[in-house]
């Protein structure tokens, strides 16, 4: 069947599907050839709509899905300790408790802090860039995601929480098998690797915690563990835990995407690359692009605990909506041509980072390293070039290349 003619359930199982999470985004034009939010099956609706996501994401009688809800839904979800955990953390709690928990993290991440660490990450990167171009001066085709988009804001996010150097190489892996808790994923089993990460993760935060508690320290492990030591009633031992490994997994596996999306369409558009190396300042606009075009996740989910008219849809009460970020980025009511990468559009504001109390709170870091890195990695290698066919990794909620071989030249 041609896919602008599917049914909203079935472009929803192929979007899904291992061919599918290749290339999605025909799957939400399919969706949207039957309306801006519409039910994919009793119980299930999809909101693909710019404005319709932006009203989800702050409609506070639409919430995300916490422990009660798992109760409902999911019976025998706390024998997953990737959701025990996570159900502890920020991202899947909501209001009024998540409000205090939310605040004591924010600390740590406002503008100024971040833009604090504009000199830590151009070292950073500079650093990298040394190894690079030593990975690829025989000539090799040599992996970006590996060699640099992970370990840039990997290396950022173990300073900033206080994570020793030498443990960070595995991360990578733990971090990926921890997204798979994200992904709403429908049979159980897939959720054995992403338990077995956030099991290895909080056994490797346990003494972290311990040797903070001796010696306290103004990194965000030392940070948290003094407002727990303060009042343990405001955030508790097991939410600690659950936002540490929230902030590290969330925290690189995302922007190490965004990376890797915002250099392919560099490598794909020479003229725009060209532009990058001799105007920095268009980094800004460019990154904003990258993330509209190709948000390092795609989706997110609410639940509505009543009634609910969503400009104009009704939403029943007990509904889950999936909000397809990507699919409202790409809305023709609100983007002219919206598949074309244009960094010089007007007025780009993708829903990337989601919206309303949930936004996110890396939002200004993940920025910051993107606009620095990426007309770095281009200036330092002025012949920068694809070395194969880049890959995706077989995940649909949290997208991005798993392979991008590249020539330095
Ligand atoms: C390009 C990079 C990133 C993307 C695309 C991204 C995307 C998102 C999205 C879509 C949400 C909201 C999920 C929802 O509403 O259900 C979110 C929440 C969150 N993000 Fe990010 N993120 C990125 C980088 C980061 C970084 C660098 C950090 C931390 C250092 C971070 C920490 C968080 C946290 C703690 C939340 C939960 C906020 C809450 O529930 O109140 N993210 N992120």
């Amino acid at each position: 069947m041609p896919v602008l003619e599917m049914t909203p359930d079935a472009a929803l199982a192929a979007m899904v599907s291992p061919g599918g999470r290749q290339n999605p985004y025909p799957f939400y034009e399919a969706i949207r050839g039957h309306g801006n939010v519409v039910e994919v099956r009793p119980g299930l609706m999809a909101a693909v709509g710019y404005d319709e996501c932006v009203k989800a994401l702050r409609e506070p009688r639409m919430r995300v899905q916490d422990a009660a809800a798992f109760d409902r839904t999911f019976p025998g979800w706390r024998d997953h300790s990737s959701l025990r955990h996570f159900t502890n953390s920020m991202l899947y709690t909501n209001p009024p408790a998540h409000i205090p928990m939310r605040r004591m993290v924010t600390e740590a991440f406002t503008v100024p802090r971040i833009a604090a660490l504009r000199s830590t990450v151009e070292r950073m990167t500079d650093e990298l860039l040394e190894r690079f171009a030593g990975l690829g001066a025989a000539g090799a085709p040599v992996d970006f995601m590996t060699e640099f988009a992970f370990r840039l804001p990997v290396a950022v996010i173990s300073h900033m929480l206080g994570v020793p150097e030498s443990d960070q190489v595995w991360f990578r892996e733990i971090a990926a098998d921890i997204m798979i808790a994200l992904e709403g994923i429908s049979d159980a089993k897939e959720l054995e690797p992403a338990n077995a990460a956030t099991d290895q993760l909080a056994e490797y935060f346990a003494p972290l915690i311990a040797e903070r508690r001796r010696t306290p320290g103004d990194d965000v492990i030392g940070t948290l563990v003094r407002v727990h030591e303060e009042d343990s009633d405001r955030f508790n031992a097991h939410e600690l835990i659950g936002n540490l490994l929230l902030l590290l997994s969330a925290g690189f596996d995302t922007t190490t995407h965004l990376l890797g999306h915002g250099l392919l369409q560099a490598l794909r558009r020479p003229v725009l690359a060209d532009r990058l190396r001799l105007e920095p300042e268009l980094a800004a606009g460019y990154v904003e692009e990258t993330l509209r075009v190709e948000p390092p996740v795609q989706a997110t989910t609410r639940w509505a605990t009543q009634d609910i008219d969503l400009l104009g849809h009704r939403i029943p009460a007990g509904t889950k909506l999936l909000v397809i970020l990507a699919a409202g980025n790409r809305d023709p009511r609100r983007y002219e041509r919206p598949e074309l990468f244009d960094p010089d559009r007007r007025d780009i504001r993708p829903l990337s980072f989601a919206g309303g109390v949930h936004i996110c709170v890396g939002a200004p870091l993940a920025r910051l390293e993107a606009q620095i890195a990426l007309p770095r990695v281009l200036t330092r290698f002025p012949r920068l070039a694809l070395g194969g066919t880049p890959t995706y990794r077989p995940r649909w909620l949290a997208r991005g290349n798993d392979w991008l071989p590249v020539t330095t030249g």
